[in-house]
């Protein structure tokens, strides 16, 4: 595989499709509290992909799997599958949504605490937007990918925390995970070098104990192997001609 350039009528499509994302996000928001189910936030964020937005969520059946978004509470990683649990006070969890609209991929996921986290909860969920912003505010043509991931590595272990290897970033457009991999650990001057006309998403999981993940039976959710708790955020990014667009930007954010 290589690197695909979108043209400016792809690009944009892609801002349509990130859009769409991030909504489903804003949407689901009200919807994350004690006593409701992974099950029902899957079923929430499917009617409003698919009757609302008219467009498709692009986990369900890929390569097998079985819901609409990925949920992943406390100690999950990432890729958790939604089920009968129901959500109690005090829970962190990272949803993760990627539609599907004219062909093209917007891929986003936030945390979201269940009533008020603990101070822990909550310096590692806002330790690892910051290690996300870092590297999207360093997108520009001509940055290394190396370069990111340094960064992101570095700003989460200067936390003391430490940053998963086994799942990255990945460039995205019509194809949901295309190259390249975004690394969220690395070499400063490693790995290729930005471009214009490139999209692709950053998406760090930062762990507040050991790096080392598993996956569990059901062979999708990753959790840590030591059961500290994990954190996730993910944009969907382009770059331009002098720096970089959010695509799956809410309101409220920064860049
Ligand atoms: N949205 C995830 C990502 O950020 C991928 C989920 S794949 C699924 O790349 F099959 F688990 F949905
Ligand atoms: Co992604
Ligand atoms: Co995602």
């Amino acid at each position: 595989m290589s690197i695909i350039i979108k043209s400016p009528q792809e690009i944009e499509s892609m801002r349509i499709a990130g859009r769409l994302a991030s909504e489903v996000l804003l949407m689901i928001g009200e919807h994350v509290t004690a006593g409701v189910t992974t099950n029902e936030l899957d079923n929430i964020c499917h009617d409003y992909i698919i009757n609302t937005q008219k467009a498709i969520p692009a986990p369900l059946n890929y390569r097998g799997f079985p819901k609409s978004i990925c949920t992943s509470t406390n100690h999950q990683v990432c890729h958790g599958i939604p089920g009968h649990r129901r959500l109690k006070n005090g829970d962190i969890l990272n949803i993760d949504i990627t539609v599907i609209k004219d062909g093209f991929h917007g891929d986003s996921s936030m945390m979201f605490c269940v009533g008020k986290p603990s101070v822990k909860a909550k310096r590692l969920i806002d330790t690892t937007y910051q290690a996300m912003k870092i590297g999207i505010d360093m997108v520009q043509p001509g940055v290394r990918l190396g370069d990111l991931g340094h960064a992101i590595q570095r700003f989460s272990e200067r936390h003391h925390y430490t940053v998963v290897r086994e799942y990255c970033g990945h460039g995205i457009g019509r194809i949901f995970h295309e190259d390249p991999q975004v690394l969220h650990y690395g070499t400063p001057g490693m790995g290729m070098a930005l471009v214009p006309g490139m999209t692709f998403t950053i998406e760090p999981m930062v762990n507040a104990g050991k790096r080392h993940v598993k996956l569990l039976p059901d062979q999708w959710t990753v959790v840590t192997k030591d059961h500290s708790l994990s954190a996730q955020w993910e944009h969907t990014v382009l770059v331009t001609e002098h720096g970089h667009e959010v695509l799956t930007r809410r309101p409220d954010e920064e860049f």
